[in-house]
């Protein structure tokens, strides 16, 4: 490509963002955020995208194509840790008015602007991109588009909220802002976010193409129009507030409300909507729950970390015992590309863990039969385990007992490869316990996976402090970054760091109950406090016998109080959903509602009292040197358990009652 134009001596600036040339009667306008490994939005990058357009403006060519110097994506949104920085709200102000400048500048250029889009573009890049007339994309699995904000508590605050809907319309823009969820770069074109997805080797020339042709720009059908007008608009909001309301609730979650909010007040007026949504995401932007969530995406930028993926490469995983967590983990291996093998005791037995296996991948690709397919030709039974010598990572998952695991390590120790991982998917037993029949006990290494295992995304990696290989235990946690989960390394001791926190918790749920609280009471007031499920509820679907295994070893060890009703009802058969019958009826797999739910008590106090059970046992782990330190702990029970994530974690939490 000919020479940078954007040079100090040219404009004043010195650039060091973006760089400028022209090359087929086209300028090519270039982000590639200086040291950062993906382009991220800073208030510095805005101010050279606005001073970029300037020098746009200024040169004689057929049109404009704006694309990424860098291999990781296109604009992976707002600079999240710069943006936290900013406490002060006229600089906050300031930002946001930066950014509807920037994206104004490039929307008015009087030549045809072009986003040409490779790999992710997201949040704020999206609103880049969508102040342009067009965006073609590369159509790999890796482009994804988004508009995530909602996920840090705001909502796009570039325009973004104006463009999406002239572009798509309100019935497909709210919802993608609304959950933040990735579109795929087909179905992107589908609903004309895009105006083309087609090959990497197509993608210059279809933009150079395009910019040449100039076909009408992409915008919502005339139909949508219709939606803006008053009354609808205020029929639609109230649907979207309602179906916001079955997932979130506004004291907790602000921002997907004061979206709503925003379209239905000024949806007939892009020129108000503009200034209102600035507005909006300023004072969203200064709530708690922005605060903690922009904690969480750090955190989870921690746990990503803690698994280096050059320590280790595998590509073989085999897995022993194919039931509920075998045969899935063997599944999601698959999925993310690993050759599979999977054995258990019988060719029946292996028969349901391919049939449950085609069923998730199917639920998972919907319609792409070619990763369907792929992921099927990674998946093998293996009836005597002759996948054992080749694999580089081998995970056992039978049935929850020691003698039985001792004896799958004593064959499996014998017959793998000496670097290979050899792990447990135990959830109660101790390593040690495990390993002492080992001639090397230091090579188990715990992959202690969560149920469901396809949407859990933490992984803890269990070790003995002193005796398990710190190697072993870094391969591990590089493993689970592999296969695409969160590695958290614990300490090895009795319900590790995720059941010892949720078990005091479902205990006291049980404990109110017994007291005579409704079952229905008591799981609302944890879900009020911004828990996924309530103490009972999830009792019943972790399994009562479960629960009181668990329960017993807890009380053995770290002094957890085991109610009498968990025993009574495991000893009536009451198990929970899996039997039918536990603190709930279920039917089908599904919870029926209980009717009783007058109480007279103090439901602010019943809900403190579920909490501190979390916070409290979570300060004993940290003390216990269970996880490294505070925000670990946070982290592994956010990914974990669900643990109200606007709260930022029980520790954080624990901070913020102080
Ligand atoms: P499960 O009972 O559903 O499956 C165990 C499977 O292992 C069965 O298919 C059985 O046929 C097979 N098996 C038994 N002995 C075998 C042997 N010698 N060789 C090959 N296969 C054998 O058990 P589940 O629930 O999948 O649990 C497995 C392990 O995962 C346990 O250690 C459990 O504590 C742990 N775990 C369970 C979780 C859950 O929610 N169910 C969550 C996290 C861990």
């Amino acid at each position: 490509m000919s020479k940078n134009l954007l040079t100090k001596s040219l404009t004043g600036h010195e650039f060091k963002h973006f760089s400028l040339s022209v090359e087929d009667d086209i300028a090519w306008l270039n982000i590639n955020v200086k040291d950062e490994a993906a382009n991220v939005i800073s208030p510095e990058v805005v101010t050279e995208l606005d001073k970029a357009c300037d020098e746009v403006s200024k040169l004689s060519v057929k049109g404009m194509i704006l694309l990424s110097g860098k291999s990781s994506g296109f604009i992976a949104g707002a600079d999240v840790k710069k943006f936290r920085e900013i406490t002060d709200p006229d600089e906050a102000r300031a930002f946001i008015k930066a950014g509807h400048d920037a994206c104004q500048k490039l929307e008015d250029l009087a030549i045809p602007t072009l986003a040409m889009v490779q790999g992710f573009c997201m949040g704020g890049g999206l609103e880049i991109a969508l102040a342009c007339d067009y965006i073609i994309v590369d159509d790999a699995p890796s482009t994804k588009l988004s508009l995530p904000e909602v996920n840090l508590g705001i909502h796009p605050g570039f325009g973004g909220t104006v463009r999406s809907i002239r572009r798509i319309g309100v019935l497909q823009a709210m919802p993608m802002m609304l959950t933040g969820k990735n579109i795929m770069p087909r179905q992107a074109a589908k609903m004309g976010l895009v105006d083309m997805c087609v090959p990497l080797r197509q993608l210059k020339s279809s933009s150079i193409q395009t910019i040449m042709r100039k076909p009408a720009k992409k915008q919502a059908p005339k139909s949508a129009k219709l939606l803006e007008i008053g009354p609808m608009r205020t029929l639609i909001a109230m649907q979207m507030r309602k179906q916001v309301a079955s997932k979130a609730k506004q004291e907790h979650y602000p921002a997907p409300y004061a979206l709503i909010n925003l379209w239905e007040a000024h949806g007939s007026s892009s020129d108000q909507m503009y200034a209102a949504e600035a507005e909006s995401v300023l004072q969203l932007g200064m709530t708690d729950t922005a605060r903690n969530l922009a904690r969480v995406f750090f955190l989870q930028n921690r746990l990503k970390a803690l698994g280096d993926k050059s320590l280790f490469t595998p590509k073989h995983v085999h897995v022993i015992g194919g039931g509920v967590m075998g045969g899935d983990i063997a599944a999601w291996c698959a999925m993310q590309g690993m050759k599979v093998t999977i054995q258990d005791l019988s060719a029946d037995a292996l028969g349901r863990v391919m049939g449950r296996a085609t069923t998730g991948f199917k639920r998972r690709y919907r319609k792409d039969k070619f990763r369907i397919m792929q992921a099927q030709d990674n998946l093998t039974p293996d009836l005597h385990g002759n996948g054992i010598p080749s694999a580089d990572v081998i995970i056992e998952a039978i049935y929850e007992n020691l003698e039985a695991k001792q004896t799958i390590f004593k064959d499996v120790e014998a017959k793998a490869k000496p670097d290979a991982i050899i792990a447990t998917n135990t959830s109660s037993i101790l390593l040690s316990d495990i390993a002492k029949v080992m001639k090397k006990p230091q090579r188990l290494v715990g992959l202690h996976f969560f149920n469901p295992v396809f949407k859990m995304p933490l992984l803890e990696v269990i070790y003995t402090p002193k005796k398990t290989n710190v190697t072993v235990v870094k391969q591990a946690q590089s493993f689970g970054a592999h296969i695409g989960k969160l590695p958290l390394p614990v300490k090895s001791s009795p319900g590790f760091l995720i059941n010892r926190i949720l078990m005091p918790y479902i205990l006291e749920g049980v404990t109110a109950q017994q007291e005579g609280i409704p079952v229905a009471v008591v799981d609302k007031a944890a879900v009020d406090y911004g828990m996924p499920m309530g103490p009972l509820e999830l009792a019943d679907t972790v399994g009562l016998d479960i629960c009181l295994n668990v329960g017993k070893i807890l009380a053995d060890t770290v002094g957890v109080t085991l109610p009498t009703a968990l025993d009574s009802e495991v000893a009536a058969g009451k198990l929970g959903k899996k039997s039918g019958e536990g603190f709930y009826q279920w039917k089908n797999g599904k919870k029926q509602d209980s009717t009783k739910k007058d109480w007279n008590g103090d439901i602010q106090q019943l809900q403190d009292r579920l909490i501190e059970k979390i916070t409290t046992e979570s300060q004993k782990c940290l003390d216990e040197g269970i996880v490294e330190d505070a925000d670990l702990l946070d982290a592994g029970v956010i990914f974990g358990t669900g643990f109200a994530p606007f709260r930022g974690g029980p520790m954080n939490a624990l901070s913020e009652s102080d």
